[in-house]
């Protein structure tokens, strides 16, 4: 089969009240668009079409996914002349599933068995049986059972109205039924517009079947009109994803508790506390722990490491049985090795610390090759950047800072080095040396303080 998706995205979304067009909303911290399209790439399409109208050129910009075929709809005349837009970038013999951009969580699954209902004498509507149908168009059936036309909320009679089954929008039929039915479509309605829905009695006049499925859950093909039904589904979205790390064997302190922004991979007996959010590709390996209020983006954790509380992390790597934290910033580019530890108000970026290795307190550490077992006194400061340019600090296995250590780079420290506390290193020391740049304390007898004059 040849398949091709629709994603009709031209609508303004005035409810949103926004200067964004509403397919660019945020959900999981992606466009609502962009869950749409994944969904359908998932369906292996062989092409993707995305209907624009409202910010057609703002949605083209923020979308970044790869080999959309963009059509314009002018003017909203409707969901059957947004469909028409696109119809002629779909090959004749395609079978087409149409998609909402404001519906994010249809499941590709769903799609799939939607579009298998399809075939040269059937076409295949995503249905959903509502306590309150209320503006929805309404599914009509004969005594058989069978469907017979889709009527419009605005265009229907009170008995009409009182049918609890009701259209998602989301439907699948032969490119080649399309071609024939939406040229024949008139806008003699309510809302003076080309309705899609209008096919459905097109259909059933040709004698052809009109299959029904209906999505596992309502949520599904929940679409998305104002904030509030947005945040609705994003703790539906979230909520799903909490129960998913469970099923892998991560335990959340409250469920509720965890947003995650991409993709989050855990390994087992992993545990997350409260209020963690976690962003793009995220691995956490076998025994992980996360403390409370954690933000980590893009970075891979390796098995047993612990990161307490309050820490940012971005575009890290960190191997196993490491201690981080509480209140560590890790930027991009940071690698522990094996059991180093990075304690609290510590800053690193770009900057390899080696097994073992501990910078436990207060310092900011970057552009930097740290050996193993370094130990890095409180306050030292990696001196990196002289107003124009960035250079390194390199230290060699063993070496020893002390506290309160400015280390002006472009420098080297050897091997089993000691540094005085609070000196300041301009030059490289060599390995097993001692450097101390600090001046001599000087101890003065009976030293009487000022007194104040009268
Ligand atoms: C439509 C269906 C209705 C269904 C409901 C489900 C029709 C005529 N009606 O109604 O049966 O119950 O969806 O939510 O199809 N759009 C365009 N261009 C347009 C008009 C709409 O791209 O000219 C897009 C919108 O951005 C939106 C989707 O199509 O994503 C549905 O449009 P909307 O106006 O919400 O349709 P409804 O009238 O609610
Ligand atoms: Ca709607």
């Amino acid at each position: 089969m040849n398949l091709e998706v629709i994603i009709l995205a031209a609508g303004q979304g005035t409810r949103m009240r926004s200067n964004f067009p509403k397919v660019l909303h945020k959900l999981a911290g992606k466009p609502m668009l962009s869950h749409v399209i994944s969904a359908a790439n998932k369906l292996q399409a062989s092409s993707i079409h995305v209907v624009v109208g409202h910010g057609a050129e703002t949605v083209k910009q923020e979308i970044t996914e790869e080999d959309i075929q963009w059509a314009l709809q002018a003017e909203q005349l409707g969901t059957g002349h947004a469909v028409a837009q696109a119809m002629p970038g779909v090959s004749a013999d395609a079978t087409v599933l149409i998609c909402y951009g404001d519906v994010p969580l249809v499941k590709d699954d769903t799609l799939t068995k939607l579009v298998n209902q399809v075939d040269e004498n059937a076409m295949a509507l995503l249905t959903v049986n509502l306590d309150d149908p209320t503006g929805y168009g309404r599914i009509v059936r004969n005594e058989k059972d069978e469907v017979t036309s889709i009527v419009e909320q605005k265009d229907a009679s009170a008995e009409i109205l009182t049918i609890k089954e009701v259209n998602t929008g989301i439907l699948a039929v032969s490119a080649k039924k399309l071609n024939q039915w939406l040229p024949q479509l008139s806008s003699e309605n309510a809302q003076g517009e080309y309705y899609l829905t209008d096919i459905i009695a097109m259909a059933v006049k040709e004698g052809m079947i009109v299959q029904t499925h209906q999505p596992e859950s309502e949520w599904e093909v929940q679409g998305v009109n104002n904030r509030q039904q947005l945040s609705e589904l994003e703790r539906v979205f979230q909520t799903q994803q909490a129960n998913k790390l469970m099923e892998n064997g991560a335990t959340l302190a409250d469920p509720a508790r965890v947003d995650i922004r991409g993709e989050l991979t855990v390994g087992k007996d992993v545990f997350i506390d409260i209020n963690c959010l976690f962003i793009g590709d995220v691995t956490l390996a076998d025994n992980v722990v996360i403390g409370p209020n954690c933000v980590i983006e893009s970075t891979s954790i390796g098995q047993g490491s612990i990161i307490k509380a309050n820490c940012v992390l971005e575009d890290a790597v960190i191997k196993s049985r490491c201690d981080v934290g509480p209140y560590a910033r890790l930027r991009p580019g940071t690698m522990l090795s094996d059991t180093a530890k990075v304690g609290n108000f510590v800053e690193t970026k770009k900057t390899n610390v080696g097994e073992g290795s501990k910078i436990n307190h207060l310092s900011y550490v970057g552009d930097s090759e740290l050996g193993s077992n370094v130990n890095i006194g409180a306050g030292t400061i990696t001196c990196n950047y002289d107003g124009v340019n960035k250079s390194k600090t390199i230290i060699g296995d063993d070496a020893f800072i002390g506290s309160n250590t400015a280390l002006v780079a472009p420098v080297n420290v050897g091997k089993k080095a000691t540094i005085g506390a609070g000196s300041t290193i301009t030059s490289d020391v060599a390995e097993e040396q001692l450097s101390v740049t600090r001046t001599k304390q000087q101890n003065i007898d009976g030293w009487k303080r000022p007194t104040k004059k009268q």
